[in-house]
């Protein structure tokens, strides 16, 4: 009752990236992709965005970060809270989600709302931040890192080879439209210790190509201009890796498959170029 009633209360609830932050957790949750605190977002937003809602002056504390990001100097993000189950975010925006502002010199944020009762970011963060450095290189109207634990990707780490190209192609030919969502790919790092900053700088450098990075029998990182683009790009990897699943545990198999050439036949008919390291 008493988290409803501060809820109603709080204006900047019904911000839209407040809004769309709690609208893609619950379905994270409900696709069954973030089990207990398993998962999180990292939403870039603009000044003028956060401006109605909150006065970028008063700091409820400063959280220091082990990792340099000056690139990111003065920059506003809506983050999941580490250990907050995405079950809750719905229900408990300020104690789940927070916004931070990347201080000056870019060795620690500032928190301006939620992450209430001491609360600290995602432990992913390294990963996140370094990944929006990179993707904003590729693209400036980058906005959103998401990382999940998608069943069915993880499902694939154990019975696929580990190898981006194989990998890659195996997803582009479950489904048609695979390879004109991400024509560039998959990457996929070697398995590691997840929080890290290493794994943190390898997942970055692979977002320099790729806007898919597989975490080995963990989950995936996705990047998008939005939190729409995003979840569509993992969601559609991830339905790839469900339709290989489903395939493989039948007894009849493969029978038959899109060929090469009929990737190709896509790529040109919508557009888009195949990464040509992969195809
Ligand atoms: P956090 O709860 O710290 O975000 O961690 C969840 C997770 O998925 C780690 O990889
Ligand atoms: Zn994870």
């Amino acid at each position: 009752m008493t988290v409803i009633q501060k809820t109603k209360e709080d204006p900047i609830i019904k911000a839209p990236f407040v809004q769309e932050m709690m609208e893609a957790t619950t379905n994270m949750w409900r696709n069954g992709w973030d089990e207990r605190n398993g998962g999180n977002v990292s939403y870039l937003l603009k000044e003028e965005e956060i401006q109605p809602y909150l006065d970028k002056n008063q700091i409820l504390r400063t959280i220091a970060l082990d990792f340099p990001v000056v690139e990111l100097a003065n920059q506003y993000f809506i983050v999941t809270g580490s250990g907050k189950y995405f079950k809750n975010v719905i229900k408990s925006p300020n104690d789940c989600l927070g916004i931070l502002c990347v201080t000056e010199d870019g060795n620690s944020v500032d928190l301006l709302w939620g992450l209430e009762g001491d609360a600290k970011p995602t432990s992913e963060l390294p990963s996140h931040f370094m990944s929006h450095i990179s993707r904003l290189k590729q693209d400036p109207n980058h906005r959103v890192i998401m990382h999940t634990h998608t069943t069915n990707v993880i499902a694939m780490t154990f019975t696929h080879e580990l190898n981006a190209k194989s990998f890659t192609k195996t997803l582009w030919k479950m489904c048609t439209e695979c390879i004109v969502v991400f024509p560039e790919g998959v990457a996929i790092l070697p398995w590691m210790v997840p929080g890290t900053d290493l794994i943190g700088t390898q997942t970055a450098a692979e977002m320099a190509e790729h806007r898919l990075v597989i975490w080995p029998h963990h989950g995936i990182f996705g990047a998008g201009e939005s939190i729409d683009d995003a979840f569509g790009l993992i969601e559609t990897a991830e339905k790839a890796a469900q339709v290989y699943m489903l395939v493989n545990s039948h007894q009849s198999g493969m029978q038959q498959a899109i060929t090469d050439q009929e990737l190709i036949d896509l790529a040109n008919a919508f557009g888009v170029i195949p990464n040509p390291s992969y195809i």
